[in-house]
């Protein structure tokens, strides 16, 4: 059903999707440039891509609690091989990467992520900006674990990793001192948990915020939090890259949406 769902938007999203020389905003026309059109060959993704071929060849059994909507393979509680996560479970090659262009685009002095899992992700942004704290929290401890075992093989000083359920962490009163440049939400891929997601980050967030909200064709139900979400006067500039959505919190003139070819 899901699978079904992503596949029509997918066709629907070659169809109006804008390419690059169609785009009449600068902002826009850049960001495409620069995060989605990149030299593959960045001698930064080596390590990386070694260190998920090694996850991919690694047979050991984590138990992990699931917190959110699952995958389309396993749902609930249960052991997965690392190399299953690895395939399932972190993002792609070739997002991860758009999300350290992303971060070098954007230039944040904060980041932080909403499901770590076992921290690919996370270690492309930390790695993009050394100089930006990044913090991402995951609610499986032995998913945890893992990550900060990578994190400190790598010496990733700048990146924090948090174990705690999202809203658990997110209603914790001054639960940081950081205000977040950037926001990537990761982890549960359901309807009101994104949208209630949105709001407890509210004041956690700088007034020039981006808000990357992953998998928005996932489900029906990740669909409707994107319409909603998109539509919000909260954000004057949405951009829907199909993988991914950004909702931009800084005002402008007039409130625009842009659908990207990436
Ligand atoms: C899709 S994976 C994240 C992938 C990772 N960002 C990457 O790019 O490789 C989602 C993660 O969020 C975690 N998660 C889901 N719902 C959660 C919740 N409510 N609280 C804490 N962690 C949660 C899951 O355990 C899972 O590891």
């Amino acid at each position: 059903m899901n699978a079904l769902h992503e596949a029509f938007h997918y066709v629907k999203h070659l169809w109006t999707a804008k390419k690059r020389h169609g785009i009449h905003s600068p902002l826009v026309y850049a960001l495409s440039d620069v995060v989605f059109h990149f030299k593959k060959t960045n001698p930064s993704f080596s390590s990386l891509i070694m260190l998920k071929e090694e996850w991919l060849g690694n047979h050991n059994v984590l138990e992990i609690v699931d917190y959110g909507a699952g995958t389309r393979i396993s749902k609930g509680s249960s052991g997965r091989t690392i190399s299953e996560i690895a395939r399932v479970s972190t993002s792609d090659q070739k997002q991860a990467q758009a999300m350290y262009h992303l971060v070098q685009f954007l230039k944040p002095k904060a980041i932080l992520e909403l499901g770590t899992n076992l921290g690919w992700t996370s270690f492309h942004m930390a790695l993009a900006a050394p100089e930006c704290s990044v913090v991402s929290i995951e609610g499986s401890k032995t998913l945890h674990d893992f990550a900060e075992s990578n994190r400190k093989r790598f010496k990733l000083g700048n990146l924090t990793l948090i174990c705690s359920e999202f809203s658990q962490l997110l209603k914790t009163p001054k639960w940081t001192n950081l205000a977040f440049d950037l926001v990537y939400l990761d982890g549960n891929h359901r309807k009101e948990p994104t949208l209630n997601y949105c709001k407890l980050l509210e004041p956690y967030l700088t007034e020039t915020a981006v808000i990357v909200v992953d998998d928005i064709y996932w489900s029906k139900e990740m669909t409707e939090a994107w319409e909603i979400l998109r539509s919000s006067e909260k954000y004057d500039l949405t951009v829907d890259c199909f993988h991914f959505g950004l909702l931009f919190l800084e005002k402008r003139n007039q409130k625009e949406h842009f659908r990207l070819r990436i």
